[in-house]
């Protein structure tokens, strides 16, 4: 059932399990990761990033073919707006019925990131929709890696009283986009920043950790784990595999279905493992 991102986060920081967060980048890929919750009994999100809704050219079909998903589920499942920086697109995000959004002002000066935020927060919290931000870069986006961008916990702690966000994405050694899973996370960050900080932690490009470093990280204090890359990449993989096999094949149903069954077995796989960290 769709369920409030909010409520989902604390349960798991309450266990200090992690919550998957994966990206929706075609219609097809919600019911894929809403079968794999399932089968891992795990909570989810479903995040539909801003570049995906520029690929998709809006965000009302992509939106409510995820929400029509979540609603069905027999686990809880937030759908969430991630990394939107138009705050145009979060206003229609919140009217669809989403259950959170992700404000990203990152690239922002610190009193321009907490203005901006603080105005978001807002505008969702009277329409009763969760609301994550991000302090301290974290890079990738553009093809450059740079996983040197740190959150400093007392900025943090300052961040989330003046703003009065839900969840807080922090720069702790990740970066996105990226293909191998070497990202070293400097967990001992991670967890001054969670001492520091009353609202759940939030990891982006996750696709760049090991299981371990995962695993590690929940344990230091990441609740939300957010991960695209690393699924895209299994989905090509498996789509490249199927045509080599079958160079007669025509009908695109056959290799999407190869590359959903090897998304769907990684990512239950990934929500026993994050269930599993402490
Ligand atoms: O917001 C989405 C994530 O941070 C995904 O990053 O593609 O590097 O896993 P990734
Ligand atoms: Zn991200």
């Amino acid at each position: 059932s769709l369920t409030d991102l909010k409520s989902i986060a604390a349960d798991c920081a309450r266990t200090s399990t992690g919550l998957g967060a994966f990206n929706v980048v075609h219609l097809e890929t919600a019911r894929i990761l809403v079968e794999a919750a399932e089968h891992a009994r795990r909570p989810i999100v479903l995040q539909i990033s801003e570049n995906a809704v520029k690929y998709h050219g809006a965000l009302e079909p992509i939106g409510l073919a995820t929400l029509a998903v979540a609603r069905k589920a027999s686990v809880p499942v937030a759908v969430h707006l991630d990394h939107a920086e138009s705050v145009e697109l979060i206003h229609e995000a919140v009217d669809l019925g989403f259950s959170s959004v992700m404000y990203d002002g990152s690239k922002l000066p610190y009193e321009a990131n907490r203005e901006a935020t603080a105005d978001v927060v807002r505008h969702c919290r009277a329409q009763g929709v969760s609301v994550e931000a991000e302090l301290g870069e974290v890079g990738g986006k553009n093809g450059v890696h740079d996983p040197s961008a740190r959150t400093d916990p007392d900025e943090a702690a300052l961040f989330v009283a003046q703003t009065g966000v839900d969840l807080l994405a922090v720069a702790v050694g990740s970066s996105h986009a990226m293909v191998s899973r070497d990202a070293a996370i400097d967990t001992a960050l991670v967890q001054r920043i969670h001492a520091a900080v009353p609202v759940p932690l939030v990891l982006h490009g996750s696709s760049g950790v090991s299981d371990e470093g995962m695993r590690a990280a929940i344990a230091s204090g990441i609740t939300k784990v957010n991960v695209s890359t690393h699924l895209t990449g299994i989905f090509t993989g498996a789509v490249r595999d199927f045509l080599e096999g079958h160079p007669a094949a025509v009908d695109s149903r056959k290799y999407f279905q190869e590359g959903n069954r090897r998304v769907e077995g990684e990512v239950e796989r990934l929500l026993s493992l994050y269930a599993h960290a402490a």
